[in-house]
This record gives C-alpha cells, sequence and structure tokens, in this order.
C-alpha cells in the first residue's frame, strides 16, 4: 500500500493552447496513468513526433505511449460520436485491442447529445454581439444539463437498451420542446434523428472500453505505487469560477478541478506544473489587455479566416501592432486546432500569469513557443496595469477598456539556447523573479524532442 503517492497535474495558465498535448506527451514516459479530468471536444492537443501531427480532443495525450493508461475521468463532458471518430482516427497507428488496454472511461463522466450542440449554435446566435465565441462542440449546455441533474452518464449506456434510449429521448425532446417555443427552429428534425442513430451506435461502441468506477479506479491505481498524471484542457482564465467570465467554458480547468473532476484529495495533489506561452493567445471573444492591435486585431479574428489573415504583408517588427500581431500569429501558427479560427496574438500578461500560479499552486513553471519569438526586436511583457490613475499589478475583478497595460521591454534574441547570459535568459529571470517559481521546462518547437530540461 502506497498513503503517500501523489497525483501530478498540468494546467494551462493563459487561455488554452499552451502545448499541453506536446508536454504532456513529451512527460508519459513518467508516468503510468494519464487522466483528463474536466471538458470535452473543445479541447484540441496538439503532438508531433516522427514528422506527424497529431490533434487529440477527449482522450488524454498519453495514448501513444505502450503500457500507460489513459483515463477519461468523471468530471469531463464525452460526445460518444467524436469518441468514436476519435478512436476509428487513431486506428490507423494504433490496432484496436491495444486502444482498448489503454483507454479507460470513468462511469461518472456525462454524456454530449446531438441536442446539446444545437443548443450551443442556439444560444451563441441569441447572444448576438456579445457572443462567446465557442466551440460549438455543446459543453456548456451539456454541464448545463448536469447542474440542473437531467444529464445522462456513462453509466446510463451500460444500463438495458429501452432504459437508456428513452432517457436520451426524453432530455432531446424537452429540449427541442422549449427551443420551438422560444421560435428557435434551428435544426433540421430529420438530420438530428440521423445524428440520434449515430450517437445510439456510438454509444454502444463506448461499451468496447473499460467502463470504471473512477475515483476507485483512481486510488488503487496510487495505492498500488502507479504515477498519474493529470492533464487539463483549456486553460485557467477560462475556468468557470476564476477565468474572465462570461467569456469562459464551462468548467473548473485549474487545478480544483483535478478534486472534483477525479475524487481526488486536496492532500494527494503533488506537483503543479504550470505551462504559458512565451507570449499570449485567446481564441472566441472576451477581455485580452495586451493583445496586439486591440479590438481592431478581435474584430479582425472574429470574422477573417487563415486565407485572409495571410493577406497583409506583416512582419514580426511592425511598428504597427496590428501587423505585428498578424505577423506573429503566421509566425506561430495560431490557428484554432479544434476550429480553425484564428487566435488573437498579445504580449505575456503577467499580472495574469501570476494570478494563475495562485489560484492553481503552481510549483513548476513550463514555458513553451519561447522559439516563436526569436527575431523581434523587443519583446515586451506586462508588468502593470494602470487603473483610475494607479499601478495595479492584480487581476482586476472585471476587466474593462479603462486600464491600460504597462509593459517592460526587453532587447530580442536570435535563437532559443539556455546559456545564463543571452537575452533570452534575461526574459526567463525576470519572470522567475516575479513569479517566484522556477521555469523548469523550456519548449522550442511543436516536436517532442524539441525541449530544455532545467530541472
Ligand atoms: P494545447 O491545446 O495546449 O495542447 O495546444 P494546441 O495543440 O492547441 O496548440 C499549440 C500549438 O503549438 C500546436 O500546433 C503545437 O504543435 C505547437 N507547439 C507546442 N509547443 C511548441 C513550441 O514550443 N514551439 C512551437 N513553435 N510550437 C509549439
Ligand atoms: P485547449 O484544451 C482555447 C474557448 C472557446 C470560447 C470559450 C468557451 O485546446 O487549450 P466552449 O466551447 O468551451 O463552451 O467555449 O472557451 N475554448 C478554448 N480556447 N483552447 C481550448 O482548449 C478551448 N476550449 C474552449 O474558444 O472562447
Ligand atoms: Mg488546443
Amino acid at each position: 500500500m502506497n498513503e503517500k503517492n501523489k497525483i501530478d497535474v498540468l494546467v494551462g495558465l493563459q487561455w488554452g493552447d499552451e502545448g499541453k498535448g506536446k508536454i504532456v506527451d513529451m512527460l508519459t514516459p513518467k508516468y503510468d496513468v494519464v487522466a483528463r479530468f474536466q471538458g470535452g471536444p473543445n479541447a484540441g492537443h496538439t503532438l508531433e513526433f516522427n514528422n506527424q501531427k497529431h490533434v487529440l480532443h477527449l482522450i488524454p495525450s498519453g495514448i501513444f505511449h505502450p503500457d500507460k493508461v489513459n483515463l477519461l475521468g468523471n468530471g469531463m463532458v464525452i460526445d460518444p460520436i467524436a469518441f468514436q471518430k476519435e478512436v476509428e482516427g487513431l486506428r490507423k497507428y494504433i490496432p484496436m485491442e491495444e486502444l482498448k488496454k489503454r483507454i479507460v472511461i470513468a462511469s461518472g463522466a456525462k454524456l454530449i447529445l446531438p441536442v446539446h450542440r444545437i443548443l450551443d449554435g442556439a444560444n451563441e446566435e441569441a447572444k448576438g454581439d456579445k457572443k462567446i465565441g465557442t466551440t460549438k462542440k455543446g459543453i456548456g449546455p451539456a454541464y448545463t444539463d448536469h447542474v440542473s441533474r437531467n444529464a445522462v452518464l456513462v453509466q446510463d449506456i451500460l444500463k438495458d437498451t429501452r432504459t437508456f434510449t428513452n432517457k436520451v429521448n426524453d432530455i432531446q425532446e424537452q429540449h427541442c420542446i422549449a427551443l420551438v417555443l422560444q421560435n428557435k427552429k434551428c435544426w433540421d428534425a430529420h438530420a438530428l434523428l440521423q445524428e440520434l442513430f449515430e450517437f445510439f451506435d456510438a454509444a454502444r461502441f463506448m461499451q468496447r472500453f473499460e467502463i470504471v468506477n473512477g475515483p476507485y479506479w483512481l486510488d488503487k491505481q496510487l495505492r498500488e505505487g502507479k504515477k498519474v498524471l493529470a492533464e487539463g484542457a483549456q486553460g485557467t482564465l477560462l475556468d468557470i469560477n476564476f477565468g474572465s467570465y462570461p467569456f469562459v467554458t464551462s468548467s473548473n480547468t485549474t487545478c480544483g478541478g483535478v478534486c472534483t473532476g477525479l475524487g481526488i484529495a486536496p492532500n494527494r495533489i503533488g506537483k503543479v506544473y504550470g505551462l504559458f506561452k512565451a507570449y499570449c493567445t485567446r481564441v472566441g471573444s472576451g477581455p485580452f489587455p495586451t493583445e496586439l492591435g486591440g479590438k481592431q486585431s478581435e474584430e479582425w479574428c472574429a470574422t477573417e479566416t487563415v486565407k485572409e489573415d495571410a493577406t497583409p504583408c506583416a512582419s514580426i517588427n511592425d511598428p504597427d501592432p496590428f501587423l505585428q500581431g498578424i505577423a506573429l500569429r503566421r509566425k506561430g501558427y495560431e490557428f484554432g486546432a479544434t476550429t480553425g479560427r484564428l487566435r488573437r496574438c498579445g504580449w505575456l500578461d503577467l499580472p495574469a500569469l501570476k494570478y494563475a500560479c495562485m489560484i492553481n499552486g503552481v510549483t513548476n513553471l513550463i514555458m513553451s513557443k519561447a522559439d516563436i519569438l526569436s527575431g523581434f526586436e523587443t519583446v515586451k511583457i506586462c508588468n502593470n496595469y494602470l487603473i483610475d490613475g494607479g499601478f495595479t499589478d492584480e487581476m482586476p475583478m472585471e476587466i474593462s477598456e479603462l486600464f491600460s497595460p504597462q509593459y517592460k521591454k526587453f532587447p530580442g534574441w536570435d535563437m532559443v539556447t539556455p546559456a545564463k547570459t543571452t537575452p533570452f535568459a534575461e526574459y526567463l529571470k525576470f519572470i522567475e523573479n516575479e513569479t517566484g517559481l522556477p521555469i523548469s521546462i523550456i519548449s522550442t518547437g511543436p516536436d517532442r524532442n524539441q525541449i530544455f530540461i532545467r530541472e
């Protein structure tokens, strides 16, 4: 028995897309189990090795390693159709028998029904120009059904067919009636029925995997001395409680979500790896104080496509911040892994980073995409906000246009090296001093091997 064995955690410290997939894949050899604790197919986690790129949405990022088990935890919302598609995609690389050994699903995870995706779209449309810019994967409506105690859980799949189908049909029908009453005839009844057939097929497909009692299963792993890594999705500033509400996702993306999403007691949490990009990005609406090009960039990213984004001639050293932002997006390939949308780009926001370290109890920082800032003549970090004539380095309760970020400037660098006296080292040292935390790992490219370990 191993009472002291703890679970390590990796969370994103910004607005998602910090490179969690790559880092979890890189860390997996040190662990036996990788567990997702929240979110669903809104996530897009990219892994690269052997010149091959893989994007995962529901399946944890340890999947490419043999002899490791990947848990889809209780706190997740799982779309069976998306799950089946993802597994089918992986079968090109990993045989089904092997996938069945590497994936286990917690019985308490919630199911995303086809109608949840329709509701997600309808809610967004109703919000007009106040829309959140969700991934339209049904995340909000599925979690809403959970808190209103109507959700269909993974464990329901194991009940007899009639009980399961009746439950799904009842919920789906209630939502459709509500939409009709609101005069939102925003779905095609035939297509929805078709999707429902697909849903039931996919739910049957899920039964081919081991469905476990999540907290007991994890407890057993820990007692047997197995090493467990919890993989966060989204990022701290998208947390339902501590993010820039209402422009957030519908789950606890922060370290507390590990306890509520996996059934892990707080005193069983070990290291907390906090991952951040060397700059910031955000996809969807909502405040982003250090965005290059401000409102102009936000509007551009909400309406333009990848093709149009390539039209303006922009340099990473352009004096116009909007154009500089476009150049940064192109250099960093900042296009959504799930939706293909343009990611808004800006400088590192230190007050937000410190806030994220505090909320998560980060013990070790990891920086990604340090390579993307090479070639900039000047690199900036926001270290203060100016509000009502005074400076603060605290995240305000509500971010508004009435305050402005203040920047510290750093000379740019050509190459990211671990040497101690380069301009890049100055950048690192400043962040370490300000957060009081070590930057233990630095990622310098999308590939699994493009990494410096400083631990
Ligand atoms: P996640 O959602 O946090 O897993 O991140 P995404 O996969 O959505 O986005 C990160 C993107 O950056 C992916 O295209 C990765 O392949 C890529 N990436 C990750 N780390 C690095 C890095 O250090 N440098 C570069 N250039 N790309 C990286
Ligand atoms: P990964 O795990 C970046 C954003 C959406 C939107 C808001 C709410 O790849 O980092 P939702 O569909 O969750 O209701 O959308 O959250 N969002 C993400 N942004 N990375 C993600 O995941 C995201 N998942 C959701 O763009 O602003
Ligand atoms: Mg992503």
